[in-house]
């Protein structure tokens, strides 16, 4: 499906935006995960009949100004995308859509909910938990706790299943840790039926990896 010149060219400026900003970001922020999430986000979007443009608009920006790389502000991010899509006189309604996708999208505690006013919302957010589970996730839950200074994994120190974005955020626990507090509980938050059947089988890989960390820690393999 293509998109008329006129979006197409503000696609186009804001990957390139979005590429010079993130590119060889060392916690798994990096371009290649706004690739993989957009891929993923048109695709659920084309089936479950979203509006593409936003939906490629809000993948491409969901993390330009991260909370995590801001001392935990989330209103970092809507603001750099809305000033970028001023820049380019992207309508002022999907703007706000576009800004309020980036607002709601992260996971912000194990029994904090976070849902998502419309598909197009619930697509990326689908598609960016999607790219924290399986393979890409476990390396990307690694190198985040790399550049967090933080442990592989300490049994002394137990996951907790928060229930404030405050408590989930200043949490500098150990990085198995995170597969407890966020990873293994994606499967069941998911929005749409697509999602939860990719879901599904990422899961059982890192359900297996954490299984096989488990035995080698304990000398049983
Ligand atoms: P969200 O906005 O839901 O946090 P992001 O795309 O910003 O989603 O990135 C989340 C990813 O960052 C996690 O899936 C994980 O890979 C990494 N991450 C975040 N917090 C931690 C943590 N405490 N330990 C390890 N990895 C983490
Ligand atoms: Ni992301």
């Amino acid at each position: 499906m293509h998109l008329p010149d006129i979006l197409a060219s503000i696609i186009t400026k804001t990957e390139n935006f979005v590429r010079n900003e993130l590119e060889g970001e060392g916690s798994g922020h990096d371009w290649w995960h706004i690739h993989r999430v957009r891929n993923t986000a048109l695709m659920l979007a084309e089936k479950e009949a979203a509006d593409l443009f936003v939906v490629e608009l809000a993948a491409l920006l969901h993390d330009i100004a991260d909370h995590k790389f801001h001392n935990g502000d989330d209103t970092v991010g809507p603001k750099v995308a809305g000033e970028w899509l001023e820049g380019l006189s992207v309508e002022a309604e999907i703007i706000k859509h576009v800004q309020e996708i980036i607002r709601d999208l992260s996971f912000k505690g194990a029994k904090v909910a976070t849902p998502m006013r419309t598909i197009e919302g619930k697509v990326v957010q689908d598609a960016d938990r999607l790219d924290a589970i399986g393979a890409i996730g476990i390396a990307r839950a690694f190198a985040y706790g790399g550049h967090k200074n933080r442990e592989l994994y300490n049994p002394e120190k137990s996951p907790t299943q928060h229930t404030s974005f405050d408590a989930y955020k200043n949490d500098a626990g150990p990085t198995v840790n995170h597969f407890y507090e966020k990873l293994f509980l994606l499967k069941d938050r998911m929005n749409t039926e697509t999602g939860k059947s990719i879901a599904q089988e990422r899961h059982e890989y890192m359900k297996a990896y954490i299984d096989r960390f488990n035995a080698e820690w304990d000398g049983k393999a």
